[in-house]
């Protein structure tokens, strides 16, 4: 069997790991192996870097903050995804490179390209066969987080303007890139969302 890579994309709370989980179901019920993983924090170099990006006080500087992220990615791709992607299994990933783009391209000041080309780099040009783009208004996604009793990390935190800014980078990444996005209204039932990206997977594994 063919590897294939599968991401989720997306703003804060609008329920890519509900959608990961049911996809890794529906694909361990075709008799796939799957391997299920995130960024930043998917290794445990990984969890050390997440432990910074997310939860340090005070001020990170946007390169540094940027090159942190590209760091856990390179290190993740490297000792995670690449090999599973090499054994044929089906790799389901709670945002990838796109994230890094809208967040720290256009959410803060740095050059959206440079910051593809710094995950590519770090990656060494692997991109996702599919990337599922869940799209929902600011308003929508602020009320999910506010009802989860959770404590915000630091970029949940932010305002409401940067995140209606990362909200328009991901839809012009997946404009520009409309093979490999699949965007779906988030505000859809769970089952309807699922389906869909079912479909997608189901076309891309022949
Ligand atoms: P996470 O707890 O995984 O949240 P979510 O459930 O929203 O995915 O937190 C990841 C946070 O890190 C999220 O706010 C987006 C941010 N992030 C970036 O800014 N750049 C990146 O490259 C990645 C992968 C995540």
């Amino acid at each position: 069997m063919t590897g294939l890579f599968v991401t989720f994309e997306g703003g804060d709370g609008v329920g890519k790991s509900t959608q990961a989980a049911l996809l890794e179901d529906w694909l361990r019920a075709q008799g796939r192996d799957v391997v299920r993983t995130r960024e930043p924090g998917g290794t445990d170099v990984g969890q050390r870097v997440r432990e910074i990006v997310l939860h340090h006080r005070g001020h990170i500087d946007a390169r540094a903050e940027a090159l942190l992220y590209a760091a856990d990615r390179a290190h993740h791709v490297a000792t995670v995804v690449r090999p599973a992607i090499a054994r044929g299994d089906v790799v389901i990933q709670d945002r990838y490179l796109d994230s890094s783009v809208a967040y720290q391209g256009a959410g803060r000041v740095l050059d959206p390209q440079q910051v593809r080309d710094l995950s590519l780099w770090a990656v060494d040009g692997l991109l996702p066969d599919v990337t599922v783009l869940l799209d929902l208004d600011e308003t929508s996604a602020r009320r999910r987080l506010d009802a989860d009793d959770k404590p915000f990390d630091r970029l949940e935190a932010e305002q409401a303007e940067f995140h209606a800014r990362v909200r328009t980078a991901f839809l012009t990444l997946a404009d520009a890139e409309p093979a490999r996005f699949l965007v779906v209204d988030a505000s859809l039932p769970v089952d309807e969302i699922a389906a869909l990206v079912r479909a997608r997977v189901a076309d891309r594994l022949g």
